[in-house]
C-alpha cells in the first residue's frame, strides 16, 4: 500500500518534469526512473546487483502444478522463501490475476532490489476460449486468423496475470508418431515461417498495453526431427537440412520480433541444444541478431548430464551459460552453481551480465517497474475470458481447419431433412475433446460433436451410440446397438480417431492408426448400405488407409477447442463449406513415415509409378502418401488452366510472374488455397522436387474465373548453403501451381 501511494506521488511529479531534481534529492537510482531509457535502467540495476541477484534473475520455477517432471523441495513456503532472497525471478504455471499479484508482491516488496517478477504458461491454443490445435488452425491458410487467435488467447492470458507465453511452436515434422506434432506448423518451412511470425505478432503486439504477452519461439532447434518420433530422442541432422528445412520458421518468429527462445531437449551435431554455442551464439544471436532472452525447456539444462555432455550439475551450468544460454526452466542448477562458477573465473561476469541484461529489459518493457500488477487485475480477468466475441472467434477459426479429404457422391453436406445416426464413444466424451495443451479451458464449457450436431439438427438426429470404448476396441454388443442406431437413419456419421489425451507432450505412438475397433465398426456399418461419413478427431495425421475405401465421406476434425462440436456441425450440414488444406501429408503407411510432399528425387525416381525394376520404391505400396501436402477438398469444385509465366529466360534481378486461371466449376461458392510450388533443378546442393513458395487464398462464387498472380524474386529462387549463406544459382526451374502439392500444373524456366 505504501509503495502504491509512493509511486502515485513519484507519476505526478514526473509529470512536473521535476524528476530528475527529485532524483537527486531523494536519491531515487537510475533504474527507478521511468523517464530514463530503458538501456540505461537496466546497466544501473545490474550494477548494483550481487552475483546471486544475478542468478536468481535467470532461475525460473514452476508453480502448483506441472508440465515436466518434479524436482526437488516444491512446496509454496520453499518458493517464498528463496523469493524473498531475490533466488526467483520468474515463475510458470502461477495462473491469475490474485495468485499472480500475492507473488509478485513479495518480489517487489520484500527483496532487496524490488525486482519484479515474469510469469509464463502454455499458452499455446487459447487460455480460456480453446481455438483448434496449432496444427490445424495452420489447414485453414488464414494468416489474420491465426495472428488473431495469437492475439486473443494473449488478451484472455494477460487478464489473468501472465506476461508470457511459450508458444509459438516452430518445429517442422514429418513424423505423426510425435504427438508434439499437434502443437507446431506443419511439413513446410515457408508456410510455416509466415505462420509462425502471425502467431508472434498476435501475442506480443507492440508490448505497450495489458492486451499483449511476450512471445515465445520453441523449441530451438530441430525439436521435430527426433528418430522414431519419440518424445526427447536422438536428432541427427545435416547443416543443409538445418539451414533450409528446419530453422526458416524460427527465423521468421525472430524477424517477426519475438521476445524469447526456448532450447529445445534434443541434441544437435552431438551437443545438447542449451549447450551449444553455434545454435544460441553463432546463429541466433550474432547471425540473425536475436536481441531477447533464452529459456531452457523444462531441466533441460540438468539433463546434459544424461546426454553424457557434461559431468555434473555444476558443469552443465557452465556449459549452458558459456554457450549464451541464459534461463533455467526448473533445473535448479543456475541458481546453486553460478556464482561459484564466476568466482573460479569458469564463467565470466561479462557473460552472466549478457544473460540477465534481456530479461531486465523485457521486465522494463512491459512496465512492471512503474506498475508490478498492471496485468494482475481481477476486474479486468472476471470481464475479458470467454466473451461471447471470443467464442465467435474460435468457432469461426475451427470451421476453417476442418479438412475435407474425401466425398464420394457429394454425401456431404448432408441433404436437408436427412435423419442422421451419430456413432462414436469421444463424441459425447468432453474429456477427450481437449488435448493436452488446454490452457486454462474448462472441459466442462466444451461444445462435443454430440451436443454441437444436436444443436444443428435437432430432431433430425434419430439416434446416438458409442460403437467403441475408450481404448478404441470394441464388442458385439457394441456393435448391435451400432446396426441398430444405423438402421433408423439415412446417413451415418462415425467419428473415429483418437482422444485429445494423445495429443501432445509426451504422447508418442509407434502406430498412429484408427484402431482396430474403429475399423471393426466401419466395416459393420457397411453391411447397411447407407452412406457412412468419417469424422476423425486425432492431433495428427492419422494412417486412413485401412478405412479409406469403406466410407465415403471423410471429415479430418483434429482437435478443434471450445467449439468443436458447433464446427463439425456447421460443416456436415453446408452452413460453411470447407476451405483448409492438410498442412502434412496423411502416410499410407507406418512403414512409410516420414513422408512429406518437400522430399528429394534420389538418383532413380519411381517416375513411372508402376513396376519400376531398380527404383526408389516400395515392393508392397506406394511411395506417395494417401493425402498429399496441401490436400483439401470443397463442396464445389474448382478447375486450374492457362498456367503462363512472363519469360522463359531471367537473370538474377529479374522477377518472374506467374499466372493462372482458377474458376469455381461447382454450384456453391468456395474459397480455394491456390498453392505454387518450385523446383530448382540444378543446383550445388540439390533441392527438394518441390517446394511452396506462395499461396494466394481466394473466395470465388459459383461460376466465377478469377487470375491469380503470383511473383517469384531472388528471395524465393535462393537457398542455405551448409553455413546459412544463401545462394541464388543460375540453372533450370520449374514452376508448378495448383490446388495441393500433387494435383498441379507446370512450367520450365532457367535462371541466367
Ligand atoms: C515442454 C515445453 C513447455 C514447458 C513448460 C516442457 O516440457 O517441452 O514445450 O513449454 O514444458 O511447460
Amino acid at each position: 500500500m505504501k509503495k502504491t501511494i509512493c509511486l502515485t506521488a513519484f507519476s505526478l511529479l514526473m509529470i512536473a518534469g521535476k524528476v530528475e531534481a527529485q532524483n537527486s534529492k531523494v536519491g531515487l537510482p537510475i533504474y527507478k526512473n521511468p523517464k530514463a531509457p530503458i538501456e540505461e535502467r537496466v546497466k544501473d540495476l545490474l550494477s548494483k546487483m550481487t552475483i546471486e541477484e544475478k542468478a536468481g534473475q535467470l532461475n525460473q520455477i514452476s508453480g502448483r502444478f506441472l508440465t515436466g517432471p518434479s524436482t526437488e523441495d516444491s512446496s509454496e513456503k520453499k518458493k517464498v522463501q528463496d523469493l524473498k532472497k531475490g533466488k526467483i525471478g520468474s515463475f510458470l504455471n502461477i495462473i491469475g490475476a490474485k495468485k499472480t499479484e500475492e507473488m509478485q508482491k513479495v518480489a517487489v516488496e520484500q527483496t532487496r532490489l524490488g525486482i519484479p517478477l515474469l510469469f509464463a504458461f502454455d499458452v499455446i491454443h487459447g487460455f480460456k476460449t480453446i481455438f483448434p490445435i496449432p496444427l490445424a488452425e495452420a489447414c485453414s491458410w488464414d494468416l489474420k486468423q491465426a495472428e488473431k487467435n495469437a492475439s486473443i488467447a494473449a488478451r484472455e492470458a494477460a487478464a489473468a496475470g501472465l506476461h508470457w507465453t511459450f508458444a509459438p511452436m516452430c518445429d517442422i515434422t514429418n513424423d505423426p508418431r510425435w504427438g508434439r506434432i499437434m502443437e507446431g506448423v506443419g511439413e513446410d518451412p515457408y508456410y510455416g515461417s509466415l505462420i509462425s511470425a502471425a502467431r508472434v505478432r498476435g501475442f506480443q503486439g507492440n508490448l505497450n498495453d495489458t492486451a499483449h504477452i511476450l512471445a515465445c519461439i520453441k523449441h530451438y532447434a530441430v525439436y521435430g526431427a527426433v528418430e522414431e518420433g519419440r518424445e526427447y530422442n536422438l536428432v541427427d541432422i545435416s547443416r543443409v537440412m538445418l539451414w533450409n528445412k528446419y530453422l526458416p520458421p524460427y527465423k521468421a518468429a525472430v524477424d517477426a520480433g519475438a521476445a524469447t527462445l526456448m532450447n529445445s531437449f534434443n541434441v544437435f551435431e552431438g551437443v545438447p541444444t542449451s549447450g551449444s554455442k553455434y545454435l544460441v551464439t553463432d546463429v541466433l544471436k550474432n547471425k540473425w541478431g536475436f536481441k531477447g532472452f533464452l529459456v531452457s525447456d523444462w531441466g533441460a539444462f540438468g539433463e546434459m548430464i544424461n546426454h553424457g555432455y557434461a559431468a555434473d550439475k555444476k558443469d552443465a551450468t557452465q556449459k549452458a551459460l558459456n554457450a549464451g544460454s541464459m534461463m533455467d526452466m526448473e533445473s535448479r542448477i543456475v541458481i546453486n552453481f553460478l556464482p561459484e562458477l564466476v568466482k573460479e573465473g569458469r564463467v565470466s561476469m561479462a557473460t552472466v551480465d549478457a544473460a540477465v541484461w534481456p530479461i531486465l529489459y523485457y521486465k522494463f518493457k512491459l512496465g512492471l517497474f512503474e506498475n508490478p500488477y498492471k496485468f494482475s487485475n481481477e476486474e479486468r480477468e472476471k470481464k475479458e475470458l470467454f466473451t461471447d466475441a471470443n467464442i465467435a472467434e474460435a468457432r469461426k477459426a475451427g470451421d476453417a481447419s476442418i479438412v475435407l479429404l474425401k466425398n464420394d457422391n457429394v454425401v456431404l453436406p448432408i441433404r436437408k431433412n436427412s435423419k442422421v445416426a451419430l456413432i462414436g464413444y469421444y463424441a459425447n466424451k468432453n474429456a477427450d475433446v481437449l488435448d493436452r495443451w488446454p490452457g486454462q479451458g474448462d472441459t466442462a464449457k466444451v461444445v462435443n460433436l454430440y451436443n454441437g450436431l444436436t444443436n444443428k439438427l435437432g430432431s433430425s438426429l434419430v439416434g446416438f451410440t458409442d460403437g467403441y470404448k475408450d481404448d478404441g476396441t470394441t464388442s458385439d454388443s457394441l456393435l448391435q446397438q451400432a446396426l441398430e442406431t444405423a438402421n433408423n437413419a439415412d446417413v451415418i456419421l462415425v467419428n473415429i480417431g483418437i482422444s485429445g489425451k494423445l495429443a501432445g507432450e509426451c504422447q508418442s505412438l509407434a502406430n498412429p492408426i484408427i484402431p482396430d475397433g474403429q475399423v471393426q465398426l466401419i466395416k459393420a456399418l457397411q453391411k447397411t448400405g447407407k452412406p457412412i461419413v468419417a469424422l476423425v478427431s486425432a492431433g495428427r495425421p492419422l494412417i486412413l488407409t485401412q478405412i479409406n475405401d469403406l466410407v465415403s465421406s471423410i471429415l479430418y476434425c483434429w482437435h478443434l477447442g471450445t467449439e468443436t462440436g458447433n464446427c463439425i456441425a456447421d460443416v456436415v450440414v453446408g452452413d460453411y463449406n470447407p476451405s483448409a488444406k492438410t498442412v502434412v501429408s496423411f502416410p499410407y503407411s507406418v512403414g512409410q513415415i516420414p513422408v512429406y510432399y518437400n522430399h528429394f528425387n534420389t538418383g532413380r525416381p519411381n517416375t513411372n509409378h508402376g513396376d519400376g525394376g531398380f527404383t526408389s520404391r516400395f515392393r508392397d505400396i506406394p511411395n506417395e502418401p494417401l493425402y498429399p501436402f496441401g490436400f483439401g477438398l470443397s463442396y464445389t469444385t474448382f478447375k486450374y488452366d492457362s498456367l503462363r509465366i512472363s519469360n522463359q529466360n531471367i537473370t538474377k534481378k529479374d522477377k518472374l510472374h506467374v499466372k493462372v486461371n482458377v474458376s469455381n466449376t461447382g454450384k456453391m461458392d468456395g474459397e480455394e488455397v491456390v498453392q505454387l510450388y518450385i523446383w530448382d533443378k540444378t543446383a550445388s546442393i540439390i533441392r527438394p522436387v518441390k517446394e511452396l513458395k506462395g499461396f494466394k487464398k481466394i473466395l470465388l462464387k459459383a461460376g466465377e474465373t478469377k487470375e491469380v498472380e503470383f511473383t517469384l524474386t531472388d528471395k524465393e529462387l535462393s537457398f542455405y548453403d551448409a553455413d546459412g549463406n544463401t545462394r541464388l544459382e543460375a540453372g533450370a526451374f520449374k514452376v508448378f501451381v495448383g490446388a495441393n502439392s500433387r494435383d498441379v500444373l507446370e512450367k520450365d524456366f532457367t535462371l541466367q
